[in-house]
């Protein structure tokens, strides 16, 4: 099988392996959108003589961690032919990309899986998660007063356009697992609204908090008209909310769950920091279930855990193995704290011992050591876990906003 880079000739091929294996059908309009979204230099295939029959590529992303961020290529676009599925057509076509991230001198590969078993094998780690969210607002009253005193306006896409990215920017230096966005994929992804992605919904609906004139959150959504027995039964499914602040998170729900007629607010992909759980009378009506999100994958062991900061001051030897790449493994010291960090080789013996996939798990703050060394996938003394626990915790849990 050969995996190289594909020539911009061969991307209806790559886009027909993705249509036979996630199975729908790419309209021909969309085909040059989906290529302008993407870098070509960073799609693979995998090739069986003329025919494109594996998929893949990257996506150049700065990742937010704790207290900085890290060059990160984001794995995406990852599809076999169901002709050639189960013949390791995925493995090859990973060994080859995380070769080329690597060259790339990024540290981590990050993705988002279809199905939760496929990655770890190849040392991605559970990341971040999300919640998926379910409110009637009938259901659920606010316990106090707003927390701001903003307002509420709605954009066209054109002023979406200019106050979504100028905002997302202030918000994203400070959550751990957000991206960096580019024009293209504002335009051509969170911005752009064709009429096959709308599943019965309206066009989406962008609504912005301000206050005092100065825009500090947004939602977008789109509503669903239901009547259900002459009773009004409409959904709101917002699709994305940012705020940068906590009183402008609380004014975007108040906005969203006072909607006349609305029977129902879903919001998928939820920030798992939300505070709406904390701001109602009756939190057991914010129905929610928990989900993986990104899963991370360090490459560069000094590199990934020297670009983040540590919430305490602390000392840490980490043995770590990585079967599938073994550029991960090694034994090395990390010193780190709030104002920085290093990380190098050593000859020490180890305080924790650890996959790849499991310092994938921990890197940005999400998932702790002692669930991981509970589960019997870290060792090391209980002193040690402890210690790590201190240092690679953080406030906000990580979120990662986006699917790509
Ligand atoms: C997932 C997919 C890319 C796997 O491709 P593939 O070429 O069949 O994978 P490989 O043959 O290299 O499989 C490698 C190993 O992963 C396992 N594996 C692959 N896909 C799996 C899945 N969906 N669930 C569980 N295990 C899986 C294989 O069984 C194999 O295990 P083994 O080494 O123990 O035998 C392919 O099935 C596909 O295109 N699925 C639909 C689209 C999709 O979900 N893409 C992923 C987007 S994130």
């Amino acid at each position: 099988m050969d995996i190289r880079i594909i020539q911009p000739s061969e991307i209806d091929g790559f886009i027909s392996v993705m249509e036979h294996a996630f199975g729908f059908e790419m309209k021909p309009e969309r085909r040059e959108e989906f290529a302008a979204k993407f870098e070509l230099d960073r799609l693979i295939g995998a090739f069986d003589g003329e025919q494109v029959v594996g998929s893949g590529g990257a996506i150049s992303f700065d990742l937010t961690v704790p207290g900085g961020t890290v060059a990160c290529g984001g794995t995406t676009v990852i599809s076999v032919m169901p002709t050639h599925r189960r013949r390791g057509v995925l493995t090859d076509m990973m060994r080859f990309h995380l070769d080329e991230v690597a060259g790339r001198g990024e540290p981590v590969a990050a993705l988002w899986a279809s199905e939760a078993p496929i990655y770890g094998r190849f040392g991605y780690g559970r990341a971040t998660d999300y919640y998926r969210m379910k409110v009637s607002p009938s259901r659920v009253s606010f316990t106090g007063d707003p927390l701001g005193t903003g307002t509420v306006r709605l954009l066209d896409a054109d002023g979406a356009g200019k106050v979504l990215p100028e905002l997302y920017e202030r918000i994203r230096p400070h959550r751990p697992g957000f991206l960096t966005r580019t024009d293209a994929r504002w335009r051509l992804g969170f911005l752009n609204d064709p009429p096959e992605w709308r599943d019965g919904g309206t066009p989406k609906r962008f609504a912005v908090y301000e206050e005092d004139g100065a825009a500090q959150g947004y939602v977008m959504y789109r509503q669903q008209e239901k009547w259900e027995q002459g009773l009004p039964a409409n959904v709101v499914d917002t699709g994305s909310m940012h705020a940068a602040t906590p009183a402008a998170e609380d004014g975007l729900w108040r906005y969203l769950l006072a909607m006349d007629l609305v029977a129902t607010v879903e919001s998928w992909n939820t920030d798992p920091n939300t505070l709406l759980p904390h701001v109602v009378a009756d939190s057991r009506r914010v129905e929610r279930s928990v989900s993986d999100g990104m899963w991370v994958r360090i490459l560069d062991v000094p590199g990934a855990l020297a670009a983040r900061r540590y919430q305490t001051d602390g000392r840490l030897v980490l043995e770590v193995s990585d079967p599938f790449r073994g550029s991960a493994a090694g034994t090395y010291a990390l010193v780190g704290g709030p104002d920085g960090a290093e990380c190098t080789p050593t000859d020490e013996a180890a305080d924790l011992r650890l996959d790849a996939r499991e310092l994938g798990s921990v890197y940005l703050g999400g998932v702790t050591f002692t669930e991981l060394s509970r589960a019997g996938n870290i060792s090391g003394s209980a002193d040690a876990i402890r210690r790590a626990d201190l240092m690679f915790g953080w406030p906000l849990r990580p979120w990662c906003p986006e699917v790509f």
